[in-house]
């Protein structure tokens, strides 16, 4: 089916109830995508695409000591809950969170060591500005890796996520239904990104199917001449 609006970013009202979720999976999902990616990247700068409420870069602060992390979300909301989680594990100082555009990153080129996203492909207008955007702001040598769907709602225990729900949660939770059934999320293939990947300037690429999860791992030459 195909999709009737595009919502970018995760609306103020959803972020609590997203956020719920994503607390549920901090052990069983960031914790092994946290474990992945410093066991890449040991030192160094990473900005991750489409933070949320920023668990991902909580889980990997918290294995290093040598890493900062710079989380953007079009989501004010979630932006809000990312600074509130940092400060609650105690890893604020190695973590800044801004609201931004993962399209219109506006950082200087060749300004960080690793690119991460979790679950934010599928939601962005303009995958392939985004995915041009990951090689500009990236060192040389530097890698992309953009997850998608992120391994939320597959792993969480459902009825004990919808009984933490307030009465308003619990409206909110059924007008999403509504519009998810109305216009379902569109997850890419690997021919579809494969294709986006073509429109860039990105020459190797591993492109990984993990279950419903896509792994795509991008990494800029090393030398541009
Ligand atoms: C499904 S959530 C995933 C959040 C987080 N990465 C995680 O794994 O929990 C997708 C996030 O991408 C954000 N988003 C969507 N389009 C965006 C864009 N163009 N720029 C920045 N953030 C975006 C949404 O606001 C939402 O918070």
């Amino acid at each position: 089916m195909k999709r009737i609006v595009i919502i970018e970013s995760i609306p103020g009202p959803v972020a609590s109830i997203y956020e719920k979720a994503t607390r549920m999976v901090i052990g069983s999902y960031y914790s092994q995508v946290a474990e992945e990616v410093v066991s890449n990247l040991k030192a160094g700068t990473i900005l991750d695409l489409g933070t949320g409420p920023g668990y991902l870069p909580i889980e990997i602060v918290k294995r290093s000591l040598y890493i900062r992390v710079d989380g953007i979300d079009l989501g004010s909301r979630l932006i809000k809950m990312a600074k509130e989680n940092a400060l609650k594990a105690g890893v604020a100082d190695r973590l800044k969170f801004e609201t931004g555009n993962a399209a219109r990153l506006g950082f200087e080129n060749g300004s960080y060591d690793m690119v991460i996203s979790t679950g934010m492909l599928h939601m962005v207008r303009d995958p392939i500005q985004v995915l041009r955007e990951c090689y500009d702001v990236l060192k040389p040598g530097g890698e992309a890796w953009i997850y998608d769907p992120a391994q939320v709602s597959a792993q969480i225990d459902k009825r004990k996520w919808k009984a933490s729900f307030t009465f308003g949660e619990k409206i909110i939770y059924g007008l999403f239904i509504l519009y998810a059934k109305i216009n379902p999320p569109h997850i890419y293939s690997r021919k579809q990104v494969t294709e986006m990947i073509a429109a860039t300037n990105f020459k190797e690429y591993q492109i990984e199917e993990a279950g419903k999860e896509i792994k795509v791992k991008l990494k800029k030459q090393k030398s541009l001449c």
